[in-house]
């Protein structure tokens, strides 16, 4: 007889290994060979955090792990009799916030990395399923995104979460649904679009270009409901509105970016896949209802902003002992804002005319204007942000390979907006350890991918640069766990990531930075070194 079962769906390899290192970290030990015995304190506490484990017993106590409950509650919830990992249950499946990390890995990293933290802190936290997670743990949290949507969504999440074990919730949620639904059908079929009350003109211009008449009277009726009778309900009937948005406006559901529709496109009833996202939410619900969850009054802190900004870092990160999980943007990453940009105005989070600047901003940003362009340029030149020769090697590699290859102008834009990631990587970086503690930990989940075609392609080893960087601002590098991928993203996939990993990192402050004074070497200086 085995202590503990293994979780009843295949696992990664990688899992595998994360199963055992954080079944080490937690208990101090291997428990998973056939005769290991455990005790009942080491069996409460797998029980309550293992993540891939399906069931513990020992000292007396034998029961499901928490996580195995809330998966088997999300499967028999939705009537799923399939056995495969859920990663969208309690909360998890609200919104398809583009990049989202897989719960479990956070969860796993947590218990790997720093078994003893108190609190949780992602400086790129999307949608927030880091948080969520740290909060299932009992952690305090704290949360940086620069998309107004994602900070939003991470809040109503965590409201969510708060209302675990209370009923209440889902009826509420069921019954606003219904009349939300009624009104948008009358309001689709008039085609009056009458405009909720503090919607600026600039916005209400832009949501008339990019939303056929009819279907911006349906979402405004709809939001009309949910402003008048303000309520977590309300939000999270807004937060059904906001996973419609792409698919009922003027802009190509599949396009991440800005491209118009057909002409000829008739617009489906509003009414109809509202009620479908509604029914998809009062599931999630259910499960939060269900569920034993003990978010309770845990500290939650969530900044719209960037974590390339000192004080914005400093706010979100509580006292005790500070733990980093983030999936930061890629190097040339998605387009957050522009993906979200109707949704955003839409819902009033941000107005349209701060779009384009918010999408400058997100480090990874492909975007900018001439004048940025020509300063990053320069810091690249002179190497103004002391990058380490690691990246410079990289930059010039594929400045090399562009003047092979005679490519196009976007894609010899590609070193300077290289430099750009890396030092606003770096500038979080700094931020992070000037906010921790010595000996406090952070771990970056990122993956390599590609730039350029054929002959001209060239590898961007995002984590193993982001790991030297690391170790120029104030951090040691102590490995790098490498994770099999999941389809993260499924479209745009011409230059996807196919491998990810896990860059794990202590805080040492000043070593780091005095080798990055000594070390650093500008482009110029490099060619003649
Ligand atoms: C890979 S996604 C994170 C997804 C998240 N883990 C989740 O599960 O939803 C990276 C996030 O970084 C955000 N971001 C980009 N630049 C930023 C910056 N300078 N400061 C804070 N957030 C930023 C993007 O808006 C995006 O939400």
């Amino acid at each position: 007889m085995t202590a503990v079962e293994w979780a009843d769906y295949p696992l990664f390899e990688y899992e595998k290994d994360l199963a055992r290192r954080e079944i080490e970290a937690l208990v101090g030990r291997d428990v998973l060979s056939f005769e290991a015995q455990v005790d009942a304190s080491d069996a409460v506490l797998l029980r309550q955090r293992a993540t891939y484990l399906r069931a513990v017993s020992g000292g007396g106590i034998s029961a499901a792990t928490a996580q195995a409950e809330v998966e088997d509650l999300h499967r028999s919830v939705r009537g799923r009799k399939t056995k495969r990992q859920s990663t969208r249950f309690l909360v998890h499946g609200l919104h398809e916030y583009k990049g989202k990390f897989n719960p479990q890995l956070a969860r796993a990293l947590v218990n790997v990395v720093d078994p003893s933290c108190t609190a949780l802190i992602d400086p790129f936290c999307g949608s927030g399923t880091t948080l969520v997670e740290g909060l299932r743990l009992g952690l305090e949290v704290g949360g940086i995104d620069k998309n107004p949507l994602a900070v939003w969504l991470t809040g109503v999440k965590v409201d969510v979460l708060r209302a675990s074990g209370e009923d209440g919730l889902a009826g509420r949620h069921l019954a606003l649904s219904e009349k939300i639904t009624t009104a948008m059908d009358l309001a689709q079929s008039s085609g009056r679009a009458e405009v909720p009350q503090g919607v600026e003109a600039a916005d209400e211009a832009y949501l008339r270009n990019w939303f056929p008449q009819e279907v911006l009277a349906a979402l405004w009726a709809a939001l009309d409901i949910c402003y008048r009778e303000p309520s977590l309900a309300a939000d999270v009937a807004r937060v059904n509105i906001s996973s419609l948005v792409r698919s009922i406006s003027w802009q190509m559901p599949e396009d991440l970016r800005v491209r118009r529709r057909n002409k000829d496109w008739t617009p489906p009833r509003v009414a109809d896949l509202f009620a479908v996202a509604a029914a998809q939410a009062h599931l999630a619900l259910r499960e939060v209802g269900g569920a034993a969850v003990v978010a309770g009054d845990l500290r939650a802190e969530i900044r719209a902003g960037s974590s390339a900004d000192a004080e914005t870092v400093a706010a979100v990160v509580p006292d005790g002992r500070r733990l980093v999980v983030t999936s930061p943007p890629y190097a040339t990453a998605l387009p957050y804002i522009d993906t979200d940009r109707l949704s955003i105005v839409l819902l009033g989070l941000g107005s349209a005319v701060d779009i384009r600047r918010l999408e400058q901003n997100l480090t990874g940003s492909r975007e900018w204007n001439t004048g940025v362009a020509r300063a990053w340029a320069e810091a690249w030149e002179t190497n103004r942000d002391s990058l380490p020769s690691s990246v410079l090697d990289l930059l010039g590699t594929i400045q090399a390979s562009n003047e092979r290859t005679d490519a196009g102008f976007r894609r010899a834009a590609v070193p300077t907006l290289l430099y750009r990631y890396f030092s606003q990587i770096g500038q979080t970086l700094d931020n992070l350890a000037e906010s921790l503690k010595v000996g406090e930990r952070a771990v970056f989940v990122v993956g390599t991918n590609r730039t350029g075609k054929g002959e001209g392609l060239v590898e961007i080893a995002t984590p193993r640069l982001l790991a030297a960087v690391a170790a120029t601002r104030g951090f040691r590098v102590d490995e790098i766990i490498p994770l099999e991928t999941w389809p993260r993203y499924g479209m745009h996939a011409d230059n996807a990531v196919n491998s990810e990993d896990a860059v794990v990192l202590t805080v040492e402050k000043d070593q780091g930075r005095k080798a990055r004074v000594s070390g650093s070497l500008g482009r110029s200086d490099k060619t003649s070194a």
